[in-house]
């Protein structure tokens, strides 16, 4: 079995990491860590900064960006999602949308790295804000995002629903693929490991 260390603050992240991974006969190890986030405008950007930043792990290191992107408030909050979101909540959102269009997405981008070498993968799930948080699962803005094709919160539905459409879920699977063996994965996000 090959183990993934994955860097993080956020558990939640890191839960949903490990059971995306798990099919895929990869191990996650969850190594709970504050690392470095630039002000950067895009997500790739903060990820090789995460990924230059963690020197000390042996064997394939996994780190991860993402945000909500709401393109009526000028992508806001994007790249600032988590430390919006601990200041604010979802007040001033839900606030702002009322006389807004409500279309949203989530970005996530990973960052894999083992010795040298360097892989970074991206997915992306659309959808749009609801009038009023609902739902008790997830983490973040889970209970505002409603996925398109549903008509429930991400935090209404289950983890394994969460995972089958997510960002992260498109985003992480990719790591599955390009190291691990997929017998039960679905194929249409698999994508070819993108060197740097
Ligand atoms: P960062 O990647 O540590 O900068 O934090 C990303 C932030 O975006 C999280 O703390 C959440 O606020 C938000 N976010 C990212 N992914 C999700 C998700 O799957 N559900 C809900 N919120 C998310």
């Amino acid at each position: 079995m090959t183990d993934v260390t994955f860097v993080s603050t956020n558990p939640g992240k890191s839960r949903e990491v490990a059971a995306i991974l798990a099919p895929y006969g990869l191990r996650v190890r969850w190594k709970r860590r504050t690392l470095p986030e630039p002000q950067a405008e895009e997500l790739e950007a903060v990820v090789a900064a995460k990924l230059d930043a963690v020197r000390d792990v042996r064997g394939y290191t996994l780190v991860e960006d993402s945000g909500l992107f709401i393109p009526s408030l000028a992508g806001f909050p994007g790249v600032y999602s988590a430390h919006f979101l601990k200041i604010w909540k979802f007040g001033p959102i839900l606030e702002l949308l009322r006389t807004r269009p409500r279309a949203a997405y989530f970005r996530s981008v990973v960052g894999l790295k083992r010795g040298p070498k360097r892989w970074t993968f991206a997915g992306e799930v659309v959808g749009s804000i609801a009038e009023r948080p609902a739902g008790s699962g997830g983490f973040g803005y889970d209970p505002i995002f409603v996925p398109h094709g549903w008509s429930r919160t991400f935090a209404e539905g289950t983890a394994e629903e969460k995972n089958a459409i997510s960002h992260r879920g498109r985003a992480v699977r990719q790591v599955g693929v390009a190291l691990g063996a997929a017998p039960d994965a679905p194929a249409s996000d698999a994508a070819a490991p993108r060197r740097r």
